[in-house]
Protein backbone atom coordinates (compact mmCIF):
# COMPACT_ATOMS: atom_id res chain seq x y z
CA UNK A 1 0.00 0.00 0.00
CA UNK A 2 1.61 3.53 -0.89
CA UNK A 3 2.39 5.94 1.98
CA UNK A 4 0.25 8.61 2.88
CA UNK A 5 1.60 12.15 3.72
CA UNK A 6 0.49 14.39 6.18
CA UNK A 7 3.67 16.93 5.18
CA UNK A 8 6.32 16.93 2.75
CA UNK A 9 9.04 19.33 3.02
CA UNK A 10 11.10 19.01 0.12
CA UNK A 11 14.97 20.98 -0.11
CA UNK A 12 13.10 23.24 1.87
CA UNK A 13 15.82 26.49 2.52
CA UNK A 14 15.44 29.32 5.00
CA UNK A 15 18.06 32.02 5.66
CA UNK A 16 18.34 34.87 7.75
CA UNK A 17 19.17 37.65 5.28
CA UNK A 18 20.97 39.97 7.73
CA UNK A 19 23.45 43.13 6.99
CA UNK A 20 26.72 41.03 6.57
CA UNK A 21 25.45 38.34 4.87
CA UNK A 22 22.93 34.98 4.39
CA UNK A 23 22.59 33.09 7.44
CA UNK A 24 21.38 29.88 6.12
CA UNK A 25 19.38 28.58 8.93
CA UNK A 26 18.37 25.91 7.07
CA UNK A 27 19.57 24.09 4.20
CA UNK A 28 18.17 21.55 1.90
CA UNK A 29 16.15 20.03 4.21
CA UNK A 30 13.38 17.20 3.39
CA UNK A 31 11.49 15.68 6.19
CA UNK A 32 8.55 13.75 5.62
CA UNK A 33 5.46 12.88 7.64
CA UNK A 34 3.33 10.09 7.41
CA UNK A 35 -0.03 10.06 8.32
CA UNK A 36 -0.49 9.26 12.05
CA UNK A 37 3.19 9.63 12.59
CA UNK A 38 4.81 11.59 15.49
CA UNK A 39 8.33 12.58 14.18
CA UNK A 40 10.85 13.66 15.41
CA UNK A 41 13.62 16.49 14.86
CA UNK A 42 16.29 16.57 17.29
CA UNK A 43 19.99 18.34 17.78
CA UNK A 44 21.87 20.58 19.85
CA UNK A 45 20.70 24.64 20.10
CA UNK A 46 21.22 26.28 16.96
CA UNK A 47 20.85 23.25 14.22
CA UNK A 48 17.72 25.13 12.80
CA UNK A 49 14.89 23.10 14.35
CA UNK A 50 12.37 26.00 15.19
CA UNK A 51 13.15 27.39 11.88
CA UNK A 52 12.28 24.55 10.14
CA UNK A 53 8.89 24.79 11.81
CA UNK A 54 8.49 28.43 11.82
CA UNK A 55 9.54 27.32 8.02
CA UNK A 56 6.43 25.08 7.43
CA UNK A 57 3.85 28.08 9.44
CA UNK A 58 5.29 30.90 7.43
CA UNK A 59 6.03 32.45 10.84
CA UNK A 60 9.73 33.06 10.12
CA UNK A 61 11.00 36.18 12.47
CA UNK A 62 12.07 39.27 10.52
CA UNK A 63 15.17 39.02 8.72
CA UNK A 64 14.61 35.34 7.74
CA UNK A 65 12.83 34.01 4.75
CA UNK A 66 12.04 31.06 2.65
CA UNK A 67 14.56 31.06 -0.06
CA UNK A 68 13.34 27.46 -1.69
CA UNK A 69 11.87 23.84 -1.94
CA UNK A 70 8.32 22.98 -1.47
CA UNK A 71 6.12 22.00 2.15
CA UNK A 72 3.72 20.02 0.82
CA UNK A 73 0.56 19.87 3.44
CA UNK A 74 -1.40 16.65 1.90
CA UNK A 75 0.15 17.64 -1.68
CA UNK A 76 -0.73 20.95 -0.66
CA UNK A 77 2.36 23.15 -1.48
CA UNK A 78 1.88 26.26 1.64
CA UNK A 79 5.15 27.96 0.66
CA UNK A 80 2.44 29.03 -2.61
CA UNK A 81 -0.22 30.34 -0.93
CA UNK A 82 -1.03 33.69 -0.03
CA UNK A 83 -0.67 35.28 3.58
CA UNK A 84 -4.68 35.15 3.87
CA UNK A 85 -4.77 31.91 2.87
CA UNK A 86 -1.75 30.73 5.19
CA UNK A 87 -3.85 32.08 8.14
CA UNK A 88 -6.60 29.58 7.60
CA UNK A 89 -4.41 26.80 7.26
CA UNK A 90 -2.57 28.13 10.93
CA UNK A 91 -4.82 26.94 13.52
CA UNK A 92 -7.01 24.95 11.32
CA UNK A 93 -5.09 22.54 9.33
CA UNK A 94 -1.67 22.56 11.40
CA UNK A 95 -1.50 24.34 14.87
CA UNK A 96 1.73 24.51 16.90
CA UNK A 97 2.78 24.70 20.57
CA UNK A 98 5.84 27.45 21.48
CA UNK A 99 8.38 26.35 24.14
CA UNK A 100 7.59 29.16 26.40
CA UNK A 101 3.73 29.09 27.12
CA UNK A 102 3.60 32.62 28.77
CA UNK A 103 4.97 34.29 25.54
CA UNK A 104 1.77 32.63 23.69
CA UNK A 105 -0.88 33.40 25.91
CA UNK A 106 -2.16 36.79 26.37
CA UNK A 107 -1.62 37.07 29.76
CA UNK A 108 -4.68 39.51 30.62
CA UNK A 109 -7.25 37.46 29.09
CA UNK A 110 -9.02 34.18 31.11
CA UNK A 111 -7.25 31.28 29.26
CA UNK A 112 -10.50 29.54 28.88
CA UNK A 113 -11.88 32.71 26.94
CA UNK A 114 -8.92 32.59 24.46
CA UNK A 115 -9.12 28.79 23.86
CA UNK A 116 -12.70 29.00 22.75
CA UNK A 117 -11.98 32.83 20.50
CA UNK A 118 -9.74 30.56 18.97
CA UNK A 119 -12.39 28.01 18.32
CA UNK A 120 -14.83 30.25 17.11
CA UNK A 121 -12.23 31.90 14.55
CA UNK A 122 -11.60 28.70 12.70
CA UNK A 123 -15.72 27.06 13.30
CA UNK A 124 -18.77 28.10 12.41
CA UNK A 125 -20.24 28.04 16.21
CA UNK A 126 -21.67 30.01 19.24
CA UNK A 127 -19.84 31.80 22.13
CA UNK A 128 -21.91 28.94 24.31
CA UNK A 129 -20.83 26.06 21.83
CA UNK A 130 -17.22 26.99 22.01
CA UNK A 131 -17.52 27.32 25.89
CA UNK A 132 -18.51 23.35 26.04
CA UNK A 133 -15.67 22.53 23.67
CA UNK A 134 -13.31 24.11 25.63
CA UNK A 135 -14.35 22.50 28.91
CA UNK A 136 -14.92 19.26 26.97
CA UNK A 137 -11.09 19.81 25.65
CA UNK A 138 -9.72 20.57 29.18
CA UNK A 139 -10.83 17.59 30.59
CA UNK A 140 -9.61 15.43 27.93
CA UNK A 141 -5.93 17.44 28.02
CA UNK A 142 -6.13 16.63 31.89
CA UNK A 143 -6.88 19.75 32.88
CA UNK A 144 -9.10 19.17 36.37
CA UNK A 145 -11.68 21.32 37.61
CA UNK A 146 -11.89 22.37 34.23
CA UNK A 147 -14.77 25.59 34.97
CA UNK A 148 -12.42 27.21 37.65
CA UNK A 149 -9.59 26.91 35.39
CA UNK A 150 -11.48 28.29 32.46
CA UNK A 151 -11.96 31.35 34.44
CA UNK A 152 -8.15 31.69 35.11
CA UNK A 153 -5.70 34.48 33.73
CA UNK A 154 -2.46 32.71 32.67
CA UNK A 155 0.38 33.88 35.94
CA UNK A 156 -2.63 32.31 37.80
CA UNK A 157 -1.59 28.55 36.40
CA UNK A 158 1.34 26.77 36.94
CA UNK A 159 3.97 25.96 34.03
CA UNK A 160 2.33 22.52 33.46
CA UNK A 161 -1.32 23.61 33.05
CA UNK A 162 -0.32 26.45 30.65
CA UNK A 163 1.19 24.01 28.91
CA UNK A 164 -1.79 21.64 28.69
CA UNK A 165 -4.10 25.02 28.28
CA UNK A 166 -1.97 25.36 24.91
CA UNK A 167 -2.29 21.76 23.65
CA UNK A 168 -6.22 22.22 23.92
CA UNK A 169 -5.57 25.61 22.10
CA UNK A 170 -4.08 23.51 19.46
CA UNK A 171 -5.98 20.56 19.94
CA UNK A 172 -9.56 22.66 18.87
CA UNK A 173 -9.75 22.86 15.82
CA UNK A 174 -8.51 19.32 14.82
CA UNK A 175 -5.88 20.04 13.26
CA UNK A 176 -3.74 17.56 10.59
CA UNK A 177 -0.81 18.15 12.11
CA UNK A 178 0.98 19.37 15.14
CA UNK A 179 3.75 20.90 15.74
CA UNK A 180 5.56 20.78 19.26
CA UNK A 181 8.37 22.88 19.68
CA UNK A 182 10.51 22.14 22.66
CA UNK A 183 7.06 21.11 24.23
CA UNK A 184 8.09 20.48 27.39
CA UNK A 185 11.70 22.19 27.91
CA UNK A 186 9.86 24.64 30.57
CA UNK A 187 8.53 21.51 32.84
CA UNK A 188 9.83 19.49 35.21
CA UNK A 189 10.35 15.87 34.65
CA UNK A 190 7.49 14.54 35.80
CA UNK A 191 4.73 16.85 34.29
CA UNK A 192 7.08 16.32 31.13
CA UNK A 193 6.41 12.75 31.01
CA UNK A 194 2.58 13.42 31.48
CA UNK A 195 2.71 15.89 28.76
CA UNK A 196 4.34 13.08 26.24
CA UNK A 197 1.89 10.59 27.71
CA UNK A 198 -0.97 12.80 26.18
CA UNK A 199 0.64 14.04 23.00
CA UNK A 200 0.55 10.16 22.22
CA UNK A 201 -2.63 9.82 23.27
CA UNK A 202 -4.22 12.48 21.57
CA UNK A 203 -2.28 11.09 18.26
CA UNK A 204 -3.68 7.81 19.09
CA UNK A 205 -7.44 8.88 19.71
CA UNK A 206 -7.36 11.51 16.35
CA UNK A 207 -4.97 9.97 14.22
CA UNK A 208 -3.46 13.28 13.52
CA UNK A 209 0.42 13.48 12.77
CA UNK A 210 2.81 15.19 14.93
CA UNK A 211 6.21 16.94 15.13
CA UNK A 212 8.18 17.41 18.09
CA UNK A 213 11.08 18.74 18.12
CA UNK A 214 13.41 18.97 21.22
CA UNK A 215 17.17 18.80 21.91
CA UNK A 216 16.69 16.10 24.45
CA UNK A 217 16.69 12.49 23.06
CA UNK A 218 15.24 11.00 25.76
CA UNK A 219 12.26 12.81 24.82
CA UNK A 220 12.51 11.82 21.65
CA UNK A 221 13.23 8.10 22.54
CA UNK A 222 9.72 7.96 24.43
CA UNK A 223 7.76 9.45 21.78
CA UNK A 224 8.73 9.32 18.14
CA UNK A 225 8.29 6.47 15.50
CA UNK A 226 10.78 8.36 12.94
CA UNK A 227 13.35 10.75 13.75
CA UNK A 228 15.61 13.36 12.29
CA UNK A 229 19.08 14.42 13.55
CA UNK A 230 19.64 17.91 12.50
CA UNK A 231 23.08 19.95 12.70
CA UNK A 232 24.06 22.99 11.58
CA UNK A 233 20.64 23.76 9.30
CA UNK A 234 21.64 19.96 7.26
CA UNK A 235 19.64 16.43 8.58
CA UNK A 236 22.72 14.66 8.67
CA UNK A 237 20.79 11.33 10.17
CA UNK A 238 17.53 9.69 9.46
CA UNK A 239 15.89 6.53 10.88
CA UNK A 240 13.13 4.92 12.66
CA UNK A 241 13.23 5.24 16.14
CA UNK A 242 14.16 1.82 16.81
CA UNK A 243 17.22 1.85 14.32
CA UNK A 244 18.56 5.55 15.31
CA UNK A 245 18.70 4.47 18.77
CA UNK A 246 20.56 0.73 18.19
CA UNK A 247 22.36 1.35 15.39
CA UNK A 248 23.31 5.07 15.23
CA UNK A 249 26.01 5.85 12.14
CA UNK A 250 26.35 9.71 12.02
CA UNK A 251 29.31 10.81 14.62
CA UNK A 252 27.08 13.71 15.83
CA UNK A 253 24.74 11.62 16.88
CA UNK A 254 26.64 8.93 18.73
CA UNK A 255 27.67 11.72 20.77
CA UNK A 256 24.07 13.04 21.23
CA UNK A 257 23.71 9.18 22.71
CA UNK A 258 26.80 8.79 24.73
CA UNK A 259 25.42 12.05 26.58
CA UNK A 260 21.98 10.56 27.20
CA UNK A 261 23.92 7.47 28.38
CA UNK A 262 25.71 8.93 30.41
CA UNK A 263 22.77 10.99 31.94
CA UNK A 264 21.16 7.97 32.77
CA UNK A 265 24.22 6.16 34.63
CA UNK A 266 23.95 9.71 36.77
CA UNK A 267 27.46 10.07 35.99
CA UNK A 268 28.61 13.40 37.75
CA UNK A 269 30.10 14.82 34.66
CA UNK A 270 27.59 14.66 31.63
CA UNK A 271 30.24 13.40 28.34
CA UNK A 272 28.55 15.94 25.45
CA UNK A 273 30.05 16.46 22.36
CA UNK A 274 33.39 19.10 22.88
CA UNK A 275 33.07 22.34 20.95
CA UNK A 276 29.89 23.90 19.71
CA UNK A 277 27.84 24.10 16.85
CA UNK A 278 29.57 26.57 14.25
CA UNK A 279 28.68 29.78 13.39
CA UNK A 280 26.30 29.74 10.11
CA UNK A 281 27.80 32.35 8.88
CA UNK A 282 31.45 30.93 8.21
CA UNK A 283 30.36 27.17 7.57
CA UNK A 284 33.35 24.79 5.87
CA UNK A 285 32.64 24.17 2.34
CA UNK A 286 32.35 20.12 3.62
CA UNK A 287 30.89 18.55 6.64
CA UNK A 288 29.77 21.28 9.33
CA UNK A 289 30.91 18.88 12.27
CA UNK A 290 34.34 17.69 11.31
CA UNK A 291 35.95 20.24 13.78
CA UNK A 292 34.14 18.57 16.45
CA UNK A 293 34.41 14.89 14.75
CA UNK A 294 36.86 12.47 16.57
CA UNK A 295 36.91 10.60 12.96
CA UNK A 296 37.56 13.55 10.44
CA UNK A 297 39.47 12.37 7.29
CA UNK A 298 41.43 15.20 5.36
CA UNK A 299 38.93 15.51 2.93
CA UNK A 300 35.76 16.24 5.49
CA UNK A 301 36.40 20.13 5.46
CA UNK A 302 36.28 20.41 1.89
CA UNK A 303 33.87 18.13 0.84
CA UNK A 304 30.11 17.92 1.61
CA UNK A 305 29.27 14.15 2.33
CA UNK A 306 25.38 13.40 0.61
CA UNK A 307 22.73 11.62 2.74
CA UNK A 308 23.03 8.04 1.46
CA UNK A 309 20.89 5.83 2.26
CA UNK A 310 22.84 2.29 4.56
CA UNK A 311 19.73 0.55 5.44
CA UNK A 312 15.42 0.64 4.28
CA UNK A 313 14.21 4.32 5.33
CA UNK A 314 18.25 4.97 7.68
CA UNK A 315 19.90 7.42 5.95
CA UNK A 316 23.49 9.03 6.60
CA UNK A 317 25.47 12.27 5.65
CA UNK A 318 28.73 11.25 6.43
CA UNK A 319 31.83 10.47 4.47
CA UNK A 320 32.61 7.53 7.16
CA UNK A 321 29.24 5.27 5.57
CA UNK A 322 30.19 6.54 1.79
CA UNK A 323 33.78 4.08 1.62
CA UNK A 324 35.79 7.68 0.29
CA UNK A 325 35.41 11.00 -1.14
CA UNK A 326 34.48 9.66 -4.40
CA UNK A 327 30.65 10.24 -3.52
CA UNK A 328 31.27 13.51 -2.47
CA UNK A 329 30.15 15.65 -5.39
CA UNK A 330 27.33 18.35 -4.71
N1 LIG B 1 17.76 37.17 13.63
C1 LIG B 1 18.71 36.30 13.27
N2 LIG B 1 19.71 36.66 12.43
C2 LIG B 1 20.66 35.79 12.07
N3 LIG B 1 20.72 34.52 12.48
C3 LIG B 1 19.75 34.08 13.31
C4 LIG B 1 18.70 34.95 13.76
N4 LIG B 1 17.90 34.23 14.57
C5 LIG B 1 18.40 32.98 14.62
N5 LIG B 1 19.52 32.88 13.87
C6 LIG B 1 20.33 31.68 13.66
O1 LIG B 1 19.55 30.67 13.08
C7 LIG B 1 20.00 29.40 13.49
C8 LIG B 1 18.87 28.45 13.69
O2 LIG B 1 18.12 28.81 14.81
P1 LIG B 1 16.94 27.88 15.36
O3 LIG B 1 16.14 27.35 14.24
O4 LIG B 1 16.22 28.71 16.37
O5 LIG B 1 17.73 26.70 16.07
P2 LIG B 1 17.19 25.57 17.07
O6 LIG B 1 15.71 25.67 17.14
O7 LIG B 1 17.69 24.30 16.49
O8 LIG B 1 17.83 25.87 18.39
C9 LIG B 1 20.84 29.63 14.73
O9 LIG B 1 22.15 29.22 14.47
C10 LIG B 1 20.79 31.10 14.98
O10 LIG B 1 22.05 31.59 15.31
MG1 LIG C 1 14.52 26.06 18.82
Amino acid sequence: MEQEYTLQIENLRSSFLTDNGEVKAVNEVSINVPKGSIVGIVGESGCGKSMTARSVMRLLKYPGKIMGGSILLEGKDLTQLSEKEMQSVRGGEISMIFQEPMTSLNPVVKVGKQVSEAAMLHQNISAAEAKELVLEIFRRVGISEAEKRYESFPHQLSGGLRQRVMIAMAMICRPKLLIADEPTTALDVTVEAQILKLMKQLRDETGMSIIIISHNLGVIAELCDYVYVMYAGRVVEEADVFTLFESPRHPYTKGLLNSVSALELEQERLETIPGSVPNLRRLPAGCAFCARCAYAMEYCPEQLPQLQEVAHGHRVRCHLVEGGAANGEE
